[in-house]
């Protein structure tokens, strides 16, 4: 088969992309078929080069590849991609979404306000004037935590906010919870092995990919009646989306033991340091065959 590998793009999340691609490449190779790199930075020149190919790997994170464009585009040419169709990514990459679909699912995140980012500025005051610290500030719709800061004291809420704004026209304030932090990967709709996030400093795109300080670690330390619970709350969160194909629930068991939803991930990190790759591992699954099942399960 002909492979289109969707990888790099425009979008904050560009240089993480470009390494799960690699890493999706490779793995599509062994399997002995043909795969073509796609970058849609240059998508104008590409696109005839889709009609080409038997399915695409979408391998974007974060912009245009998750937010369920590029996904918009392979249904109308009728073309098989992996992962999540248009409505799903779209509502998974926007955290104000995905928090009110759970909520009316009675599944449960952290208490949050929104702000605009052009609202009158006495209205964005009012807000913030109300909010009890610890938080946690995010842009609505970025990945890798790019743009994203807890604040501890209500003094350093407005930088928070200032660096959010630069992501994104909208914003999340979310109360920060205490506890420790779980993802849980979905792959055909069957739950992982949970993994445990360890990190010395908050968990931001520095812990992720810079000073790399945090640590993963699967099998987690969760009993295995908390595991399968987690489950159970990752693929139900996974379900109210609509995904499809795979994702990647990120979650926080607090202090009395209830677990809250962060995060929607339609299209998880594939580089050579990620999570996903690491629960297939612990469930018995090598990475060529989680990039086989998720070919096999590709569709528009
Ligand atoms: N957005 C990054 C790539 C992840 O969730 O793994
Ligand atoms: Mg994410």
């Amino acid at each position: 088969m002909r492979i289109g590998v969707l990888l790099g793009g425009e979008s904050s999340e560009r240089s993480v992309s470009l390494k799960s691609g690699e890493c999706v490449v490779k793995a599509i190779e062994s399997l002995g078929h043909e795969a073509i790199s796609i970058d849609p930075k240059h998508i104008d020149v590409t696109l005839m080069g889709f009609f080409k190919l038997d399915k695409v790997f979408i391998a974007l994170h974060g912009g245009i590849g998750e937010s369920g464009h590029i996904q918009a585009l392979l249904d109308l040419l009728k073309i098989p991609y992996t992962g999540s169709g248009t409505l799903a990514s779209a509502m998974s990459l926007n955290k104000l979404n995905s928090k009110e679909i759970w909520q009316s699912n009675s599944l449960k995140s952290a208490d949050w306000v929104t702000l605009h980012k052009h609202a009158p500025i006495e209205d964005i005051k009012a807000q913030l004037s109300s909010v009890v610290c610890p938080v946690v500030v995010k842009p609505i719709s970025q990945g890798c935590s790019i743009g994203v800061s807890k604040v501890d004291n209500n003094a350093d809420l407005l930088e928070a906010v200032i660096t959010a704004f630069e992501y994104d026209d909208d914003i999340l304030i979310e109360s920060f919870i205490a506890g420790r932090e779980y993802t849980c990967a979905v792959l055909n709709g069957k739950p992982l092995p949970i993994v445990q996030i360890r990190s010395e400093q908050f968990f931001d795109y520095d812990a992720k990919f810079g000073s790399q300080s945090a640590t993963y670690h699967c099998p987690s330390d969760l009993t295995s009646e908390q595991e399968r619970d987690m489950q159970v709350l990752a693929l139900n969160a996974y379900n109210a989306l609509g995904c499809r194909g795979w994702g990647r629930v990120d979650t926080i068991l607090d202090e009395s033991g209830d677990v809250f939803l962060i995060e929607m991930n339609t299209i998880p990190g594939m580089t050579t340091r990620s999570v996903f790759p690491m629960a297939a591992k612990e469930a018995g699954l090598s990475f060529e065959q989680v990039i086989s099942s998720l070919l096999d399960s590709a569709k528009y």
